[in-house]
């Protein structure tokens, strides 16, 4: 009989946290679903029992608050479940010029994006390392690449993801952990909405279903990747951003981040 592995997914409310979610309920993992809205965890969970018939507990639980990745270590830890995988999706963008958005939303996104996520990897790999098995998926993105005028701190914030976790991928990997990054470029989601995005031309184009970067990102985990950027074009993006001078990467983003 196979051993029955757990998934914690954080931003699994929506978008492509939710639909990692159904990647790792259909491979056969038990989920432990983390968001704010409970409402939209309870429907996810009841669709993945039905769906797939495993287990699927949900943590209700603001990541912004300064002891929010520690309640929900401790709330897994209550459940007596040892997560075989952690998906940190869970995060925000903040669209407009860095001088007129207010501060407190910026420090709030960074706090979000690279505190609680870096909170739980903290948390969590101890325990993977020890079990030698497993590991983490932490949501960068194509936005990593290269700065980001007109979106400056969200840019920074994911560069510092995926540092991170490539640092990590190279710690973890002689234990038989892999932690990876997955960078998506623009997705379908609620993301471009909440983020003030939904008029930048980086949005108009033709975007990647969330459902496909959820199935590439699995993949390329399972794989052990360090790095997994889903889609053709997104991956020639990557490339091209390293090997183009900086100046130029930066005017690009500009471009495409104005409404
Ligand atoms: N969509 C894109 O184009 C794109 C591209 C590259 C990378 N990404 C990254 O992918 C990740 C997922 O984004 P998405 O596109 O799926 O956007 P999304 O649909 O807006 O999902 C964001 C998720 O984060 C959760 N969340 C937000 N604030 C939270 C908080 N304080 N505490 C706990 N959970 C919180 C939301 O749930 P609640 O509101 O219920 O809490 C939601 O489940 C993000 O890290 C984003 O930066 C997105």
């Amino acid at each position: 009989m196979s051993k029955i592995r757990w998934t914690v997914v954080t931003g699994a409310s929506s978008g492509i946290g939710a639909e990692l979610a159904r990647v790792f309920a259909g491979i056969g993992h038990n989920l432990v679903l983390v968001a704010r809205r409970r409402s939209k965890l309870e429907a996810l969970a009841e669709e993945l029992r039905a769906s797939h018939g495993g287990a699927v507990e949900i943590i209700v639980a603001d990541l912004n608050k300064q002891k929010g990745p520690q309640a929900v270590f401790d709330a897994v830890a209550e459940l007596q479940i040892a997560p075989h995988t952690l998906v940190n999706s869970a995060g925000v963008g903040l669209a407009g010029e860095f001088v007129e958005l207010p501060l407190d939303k910026q420090l709030d996104m960074m706090n979000l994006n690279m505190n609680a996520l870096t909170k739980l990897c903290h948390l969590f790999l101890p325990g993977m390392l020890e079990r030698g098995e497993g590991g983490v998926i932490n949501l960068s993105s194509l936005a990593a690449f290269q700065a980001g005028p007109h979106m400056a701190v969200y840019y920074a914030s994911k560069a510092f993801v995926l540092s991170l976790t490539e640092a990590l991928h190279e710690e973890a990997r002689p234990f038989g952990v892999t932690v990876t990054a997955l960078c998506p470029g623009p997705t379908e989601s609620e993301f471009p909405d909440t983020a003030g995005m939904g008029a930048s031309k980086l949005f108009r184009g033709p975007l990647i279903s969330a459902a496909r970067v959820a199935q590439v990102g699995v993949e390329g985990y399972r794989a052990g990747h360090a790095i997994v950027s889903p889609g053709i074009a997104n991956r020639f993006s990557a490339q091209i951003a390293r090997l183009m001078p900086r100046f130029i990467t930066r005017r690009l983003a500009s471009t495409v981040n104005r409404g």
